[in-house]
């Protein structure tokens, strides 16, 4: 009986111990600090794991990224009321990485990440005014395509210890700026259907796509990035330093 109980508790530590060899998918592999080549790695890490990262780690409890749902977005100032409701982001999964930085072992640990591609915005939009001199009312589906949008992250880097007593990074509250290349507007159903009132200012309002985007895309982006920076710690919370990084000195 005491041979079994000793067995029981084995058994119970190897599975333990298994969980807390946590899951890691196959496409993630450690990067060794020592090495001058860690930045490199970490970022061929980051290449390889972007397109299988948005689309989520169930195993991990890291959701999907693409699409992004956005909370309502709305404009309302100079002469116009836009509403866009059951906002999506779709693309994140398609994003390049154009930069990347990581300060690892050192005092303020940090990191850049900066992507790149084209996303595009699906709602129901819902509007009333003008857009400059052009009146602008409808409601129906909304498509946004934003061609070239670049984004740029930086962040520190904290240490924490999580549910499971262990050390983990942590991103703080990052830094962000974006440049977009152009955008399209698409908007069903304007002026209840009335094809030429409506192609004259949907013309017009993509001729002046800047006007619109600059009180658009700020919301937009910085849920974008929320949304990004949330299941990169969401990730981080399931995974021990030492799993990611080889040769990481623990600090707390
Ligand atoms: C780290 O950050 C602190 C506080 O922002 C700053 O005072 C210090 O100079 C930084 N150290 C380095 C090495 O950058
Ligand atoms: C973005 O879209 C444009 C045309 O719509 C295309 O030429 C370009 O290759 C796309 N960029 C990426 C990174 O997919
Ligand atoms: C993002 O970072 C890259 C590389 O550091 C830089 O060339 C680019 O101008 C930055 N873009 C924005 C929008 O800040």
């Amino acid at each position: 009986m005491k041979y079994l109980s000793t067995l029981v508790l084995l058994v119970t530590l190897c599975y333990a111990k298994d969980e807390d060899e946590s899951f890691l998918p196959e496409y993630i592999h450690p990067c060794t600090l020592a090495d001058e080549e860690f930045e490199k790695c970490v970022r061929k890490q980051i290449v390889e794991s972007l397109p299988h990262f948005a689309n989520g780690i169930p195993e991990m409890s890291v959701p999907s990224i693409d699409p992004v749902d956005l909370n309502d977005i709305i404009i309302d100032g100079s002469g116009l009321k836009l509403k866009f409701s059951d906002a999506k982001m779709h693309g994140l999964s398609k994003l390049k990485l154009a930069d990347f930085k990581i300060q690892l072992g050192v005092d303020n640990e940090s990191f850049i990440l900066a992507v790149k591609g084209n996303l595009s915005l699906t709602a129901q939009y819902n509007a009333d005014g003008r857009i400059l001199i052009l009146p602008l009312k409808g409601e129906g589906d909304a498509l946004i395509d934003c061609r070239n949008i670049e984004v740029n992250i930086s962040s520190l880097l904290e240490h924490v210890k999580g549910k499971d007593g262990k050390e983990h990074l942590k991103l703080l509250t990052p830094n962000y700026e974006y440049e977009i290349e152009s955008t399209t507007f698409d908007l069903k159903n304007l002026f209840n259907g009335n094809k030429q009132l409506a192609e004259t200012t949907l013309k017009f309002a993509n001729e002046n796509w800047r006007q619109l985007m600059d009180d658009l895309a700020p919301p937009a982006v910085k849920q974008i990035v929320k949304t990004i920076v949330k299941a990169i710690n969401k990730f981080l919370s399931k995974v021990t330093i030492p799993r990611i990084v080889i040769g990481y000195k623990e600090r707390l």
